[in-house]
């Protein structure tokens, strides 16, 4: 017999037998049983979001199976050009089913349409959900795409959130008595704690250590055990931030995520004024970020490690908890404006650096003497001096690329390299300013011999 992958054998068969999700459920049963009564619910499509591995698609296919709906199951790349939604989507929406109450139409991975490219196919399916006859949900990890909020209005929202590591340990635990596997409980808690809520990571890491080595062990599990995508890790982490019940998932989402501090500080610090809208709310919020902020840097700077801790807090719950009137907007998280500036400044720094040696390499002295003594005299002649030509000389005779003299001149940069441009025209002679790093003084010197020569001929 073939071997099935765990997360297969050990899907959910019946509804009750998807853990965890009793909130999502709560919404989705009544909805179809209105479909099995032969009546139509006024929202006819259900989108469920939620982090990945968490049982959106098991729920869907244990409803199918318990209600006696024959499920058509779709994946992105069937459903991508409109032609398809209409033929494939669009003809179930209307057909009789053969046995059962009725076609559950399931667009596994709605996210998966690209805005653009796609946007044919997204306007089919919302005129299909106008007139559907038989109940369609979709599945999205990330609902608040800008190309999904068409969709969004139009269907019932069912949130799936991420497990609770108790629940996957227990879990863990019945599979490895059900496989009578040796499993070390500490190696089980550490494969759940690592698995962040996703299920389906969790049973694959587990069946990866005991097909490997027939056993599974702590120290197996921590060899083994990969951190997870970042992308959805952040998104899972400020998720648990902004929508934490209770202080401690707060906190955990910030000592779990991968992220480092600094980095989740900067997310937090840009997103925190589009999610909360009460004025009160934003006010304690940052105050909380501000004193992270600089605990952090206590941390960090003076060796305080046990302030961590109050990092901790200040991030997880002094941000969740600050929200006490207002309400939370559904707006996507965007990328910090931090770290895009954090990237600039290490190319600022990258030229500053090629710019030192150069010079030192000229005036033989160290990078470090150039760039606490040259550089600043630089910085002055190249943005105080009354005759743009005199720092356009430097640059010529420096061999000065164009970043370099922006970087030195600043706000005078196109004064000094339109001088230098005159300049090179009026001596008619090949220096200039140049576009990338000049080959150095040999190169510089046999081209010029050579054009010699030939001016001579
Ligand atoms: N709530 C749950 N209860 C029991 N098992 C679960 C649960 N969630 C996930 N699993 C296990 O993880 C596997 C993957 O779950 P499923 O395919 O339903 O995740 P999903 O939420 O649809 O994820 P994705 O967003 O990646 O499609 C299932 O086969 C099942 O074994
Ligand atoms: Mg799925």
């Amino acid at each position: 017999m073939k071997r099935l992958p765990w997360v297969i054998k050990y899907r959910p068969k019946r509804v009750d037998e998807v853990i965890n999700q009793d909130k999502a459920k709560q919404i989705l049963i009544p909805w179809i049983e209105t479909w099995a009564k032969g009546k139509k619910p006024s929202k006819r499509a259900a989108l469920l979001y939620g982090p990945p591995g968490v049982g959106k698609t098991s729920l869907i296919e244990a409803i199918a199976k318990e209600y006696g709906f024959e499920l058509l199951e779709l994946n992105a790349s069937d459903y991508r050009r409109d032609t398809d939604i209409r033929r494939i989507v669009g003809s179930a929406a209307t057909k009789k089913p053969l046995f059962g109450k009725g076609i559950l139409i399931l667009l596994d991975e709605i996210d998966g349409i690209a805005p653009k490219e796609d946007a044919g196919g997204l306007k089919a399916l919302l005129e299909i959900i106008g007139y559907t006859e038989n109940p369609i949900v979709m599945t999205a990890n990330d609902p608040w795409k800008d190309q999904l909020r068409p969709l969004r209005d139009v269907v019932l929202l069912v949130e799936f959130r991420q497990l609770s590591t108790t629940h996957i340990l227990k879990l863990l635990e019945r599979i490895c008595n059900t496989e009578k596997l040796y499993c070390e409980k500490e190696a089980l808690k550490y494969i759940a704690e690592r698995s962040m809520g996703d299920v389906r990571a969790a049973i694959n890491d587990l069946e990866a250590i005991a097909e490997g080595y027939r056993k599974v062990t702590l120290s197996l599990a921590k060899a083994l055990v990969k951190g997870r995508d970042k992308s959805i890790d952040l998104w899972r982490t400020l998720n648990s931030i902004y929508y934490a019940k209770y202080a401690w998932q707060a906190k955990k989402a910030v000592t779990n995520s991968e992220e480092d501090y600094e980095t989740l500080l900067a997310w937090l610090n840009d997103n925190t004024h589009k999610k909360y809208k009460d004025p009160e709310d934003l006010y304690r919020a940052y105050e909380a970020l501000a004193r992270a902020s600089l605990f952090l840097n206590r941390a960090k700077f003076q060796g305080h490690w046990s302030l961590l801790s109050y990092v901790f807090d200040l991030m997880g719950p002094g941000v969740a908890f600050a929200r006490v009137k207002g309400g939370i907007s559904r707006e996507r998280y965007s990328y910090p404006e931090k770290i895009k500036m954090m990237a600039q400044l290490r190319q600022v720094r990258e030229v500053r650096e090629g710019l030192a040696s150069k010079i030192a390499d000229r005036v033989q002295a160290s990078r470090a003497v150039v760039k606490n003594e040259v550089l600043p005299y630089l910085y002055v002649i190249f943005r105080n001096s009354r005759d743009p030509a005199t720092p356009a000389r430097i640059a010529l005779g420096y061999r000065l690329t164009r970043e370099e003299v922006k970087l030195l001149a600043g706000p005078r940069a196109d004064e000094v390299l339109k001088a230098a441009e005159r300049i090179r025209r009026a001596r008619g002679v090949d220096v200039e300013v140049k576009e990338e790093k000049p080959k150095g003084l040999d190169a510089f010197l046999s081209k010029r011999s050579g054009r010699r020569t030939r001016r001579r001929t």
